[in-house]
């Protein structure tokens, strides 16, 4: 099974932004194992480096997904790199939970910034290439904040449903050139951002870790965490050629959290 996944994307070359770690680290393991050359975006050098050097044709490239120039520069490297970039997962992003009343103005911005208007930069740097080849798979990982309103998170939550509205979009541009745009919506996963959240709950109500967790626990009708591992899944059947009939989409993976 794993030859025949690997045969599927043998040789493209994959963008995987904020791929270093949790979520991101397991997709691009998962399409490092099924073939693709995978160029891994994000800010912390070393950390690219070091999982770069376990996947085998991966590559780091440093880039800040909110800095245009940043991501430029980037997708150059990774185009001289490995070539033109036929699968791009636009993971990188941040959560950060405030009150509305005390959500100022510069934390909407980085919440915009990093969360959306990343989106947008990668896309703009793949598309034209998809559009001429007429071949492409874009992956955007959005979160259940991006299909329903998250208590205390307007900021992220309004970021992340622009990346829905925004796959949706240009799903609709691209569909008749063998382009998917997709968006996969985690629930809580196991990674470091929910261990943030997990922080941020304790201060803001005043409770133990355990008490925070349970909070977190009580909305996830599973009664489990998202691994990073069932987000990569779904990343990597929207990437092959079965999912080919799928564009447009919001794919929520979280344990039973929406129906
Ligand atoms: P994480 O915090 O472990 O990883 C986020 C990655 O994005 C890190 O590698 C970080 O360095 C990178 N990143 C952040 N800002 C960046 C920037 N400006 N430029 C380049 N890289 C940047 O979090 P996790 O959980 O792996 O998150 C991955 C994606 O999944 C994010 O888009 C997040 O919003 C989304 N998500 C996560 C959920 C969770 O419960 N962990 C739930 C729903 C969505």
């Amino acid at each position: 099974m794993t030859l025949f996944i690997k045969a599927k994307l043998a040789d493209q070359h994959a963008v995987v932004t904020g791929g270093a770690r949790g979520i991101g680290a397991a997709i691009t393991t998962a399409l490092s194992h099924s073939g693709a050359r995978v160029t891994i975006m994000g800010r912390d050098t070393t950390a690219l480096e070091r999982h770069a050097e376990t996947l085998e044709n991966a590559a780091a490239v440093p880039c800040d997904v909110a800095d245009e120039r940043s991501v430029e520069r980037a997708f150059e490297a990774a185009r001289k790199k490995f070539g033109d970039v036929r699968i791009l997962v636009s993971n990188a992003g941040q959560a950060k939970s405030e009150k509305f009343t005390n959500t100022t103005r510069e934390l909407w911005d980085t919440m915009i910034a990093v969360n959306l208007t990343s989106v947008f930069l990668c896309a703009r740097q793949v598309v034209p290439g998809m559009l001429a080849a007429r071949q492409g798979r874009i992956v955007n990982i959005a979160s259940t904040a991006g299909v329903q309103g998250a208590n205390r998170m307007s900021a992220y939550a309004a970021a992340k449903h622009g990346v829905v509205g925004l796959t949706r979009s240009l799903a609709l541009e691209t569909v008749k050139f063998g382009i998917t745009v997709n968006a996969v919506c985690p629930g809580y996963t196991d990674t470091d951002m929910t261990e943030q959240g997990v922080q941020e709950l304790m201060t803001a109500k005043k409770i133990s870790r355990e008490e925070a967790r349970a909070m977190i626990m009580r909305v996830i009708p599973r009664g489990t965490l998202t691994t990073p591992q069932e987000v990569a899944s779904t990343v990597l059947w929207l990437c092959g050629p079965d999912a080919s009939g799928i564009t447009g989409q919001a794919i929520v993976v979280a344990g039973g959290e929406i129906t």
